[in-house]
């Protein structure tokens, strides 16, 4: 590919085959999806993404100020591990790391901007293969990764490890334990509205508690389906 090619990007390689998980990423995200990649160069990744997700929002983050950011995208020249940089990001549906590829780096940048990633977002580290085995390398970061699956409250969703690619899920807000949820709500409510004794928030505590020991209580007509249709009178009221 020339550089005068629309997007002269290693994304668009058919060896590295990283243009079919890409296009994958943005049917799931959207037209709307807001973007960030860490690596700008000549800015035809930068391009790739305003094609992708046009009624979204590109940025892209560079150390180098004579990198090249397309017209309408969102320019941050920085280092890769500045601690400003959530600040500067934002919320991101999807974030790439294309930037240094070195791992020390890398898994700076991961754990800054991790938490800038929206639900069901995505953050991909590109190139992963890059300095196997030297100090602080990428195999490291990949590696290092894993444990991630285990830590509820880092919300990974899962991790794909493909051919140079390590695409990182966060959880939808769907998955959340609504056991947890009902359990919180009720805390805000009491609270807000605080009863004398708390018998109140207790009992509620105590029907959720119950709710999901038994998830289908007994007497719910719309969820168990009597066999015989219950009688009506001739107004259409239902008897009993
Ligand atoms: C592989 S190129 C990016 C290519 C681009 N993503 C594309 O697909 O066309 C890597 C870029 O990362 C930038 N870079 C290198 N180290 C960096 C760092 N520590 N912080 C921020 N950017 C860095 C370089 O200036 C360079 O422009």
């Amino acid at each position: 590919m020339t550089h005068d090619a629309p997007f002269d990007t290693e994304k668009m390689w058919p060896d590295h085959g990283y243009l079919p998980h890409y296009l994958r990423i943005a049917a799931d995200l959207g037209m709307h999806a807001r973007v960030c990649e860490l690596g700008v160069r000549r800015g035809d990744s930068l391009r790739l993404w305003q094609v992708l997700f046009p009624h979204g929002d590109v940025a892209g983050v560079d150390i180098n100020p004579d990198a090249t950011w397309p017209k309408g995208t969102t320019r941050i020249e920085s280092a890769q591990d500045h601690p400003d940089l959530p600040e500067l990001v934002g919320a991101r549906d999807l974030i790439v790391d294309d930037a240094s590829h070195d791992g020390q780096l890398t898994a700076r940048s991961f754990e800054l901007l991790w938490p800038q990633v929206t639900r069901g977002g995505y953050y991909v580290i590109e190139d992963w293969w890059f300095s196997w085995g030297m100090k602080g390398s990428m195999l490291a970061v990949a590696q290092n990764l894993l444990p991630l699956l285990g830590q509820p409250g880092q919300l990974v969703a899962d991790i794909r490890y493909t051919w140079g690619l390590i695409i990182i899920r966060k959880q939808e807000a769907r998955l959340m334990n609504l056991r947890d949820v009902l359990h919180q709500l009720i805390d805000c409510g009491s609270a807000r509205w605080p009863d004398e004794d708390g018998q109140r928030a207790a009992d509620a505590h105590e029907a959720v508690e119950r709710y999901f020991l038994h998830p289908v209580p007994d007497g719910y007509p719309w969820l168990v389906r009597p066999e015989t249709p219950p009688e009506q009178d001739a107004r259409g009221v239902t008897s009993g």
